[in-house]
């Protein structure tokens, strides 16, 4: 066969595709069967080395047993179960959680860079939902019911029972990240500045004070 433009073009469109596919991926593939994070060493890779020895308790972990304890500000605890508790999800791609709500507890608005979640309800009545383009997709799920938040998408939980909910929830990464929108723009340190979140939010800086004084991690 000839090597022409026609040719050449298609290969580049065909790379484009590649290329495309690509964006959608989530951990990488791992490369070994395991690879038991050494959370203690100091060298930087992307995930964590391998620990030279390792044993059942880096694969084990009891602490979404019981439900957490949910009586601060929000009225919601997230639990995690990643690769910091779970050493032996070290390159697996996955992880849970277990989120628990007190009487109209909120998990407020917050984002996961790294991963898609998937939330089953253990018990109890949860108004959730998402965020994609200004578009709102939510609905109140219940006892055995699932709902999906796709990757990187502003979402929130809220109990809308006078009652105790819990969730387990699964994400498609070894440590999906957690930006919380309120903290992240009101508490972070050093402060975003007043004007900035004055002029993004269109209100005034004596506003902005007031929120961030809400916000600031008690001490
Ligand atoms: C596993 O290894 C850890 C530390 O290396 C040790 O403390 C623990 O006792 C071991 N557990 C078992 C079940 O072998
Ligand atoms: C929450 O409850 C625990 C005990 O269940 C208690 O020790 C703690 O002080 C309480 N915290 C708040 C903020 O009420």
């Amino acid at each position: 066969m000839e090597i022409g433009p026609r040719m050449v073009a298609d290969v580049v469109t065909m790379m484009s595709f590649a290329v495309f596919l690509g964006v959608v991926s989530t951990d990488p593939d791992m490369l070994q069967d395991v690879c038991v994070a050494d959370l203690a060493s100091k060298v930087k890779v992307n995930g964590f080395p391998c620990k030279a020895a390792f044993n059942v308790t880096d694969f084990f972990f009891d602490g979404l047993a019981k439900p957490g304890v949910t009586n601060n500000t929000l009225g919601s605890l997230v639990t995690a179960a990643n690769v910091q508790e779970i050493p032996g999800l070290n390159t697996l791609g996955v992880s849970l959680s277990r989120i628990d709500y007190a009487p109209f507890g909120l998990n407020p608005p917050h984002t996961h860079p790294r991963a898609t979640e998937i939330v089953f309800v253990l018990y109890g009545e949860l108004y959730v939902g998402f965020i994609a383009a200004n578009v709102l997709v939510a609905k109140t799920i219940k006892a055995g019911e699932i709902f999906v938040f796709p990757k990187g998408l502003v979402h929130f939980q809220m109990n809308v029972k006078r009652a105790p909910a819990a969730v387990i929830a699964a994400f498609n990464s070894q440590s999906p990240g957690t930006l919380t929108i309120a903290t992240a723009l009101f508490a972070a340190k050093p402060t975003v500045p007043d004007n900035v979140l004055a002029k993004a939010f269109q209100i005034d800086a004596k506003e902005v004070e007031m929120i961030k004084a809400k916000l600031a991690p008690k001490s």
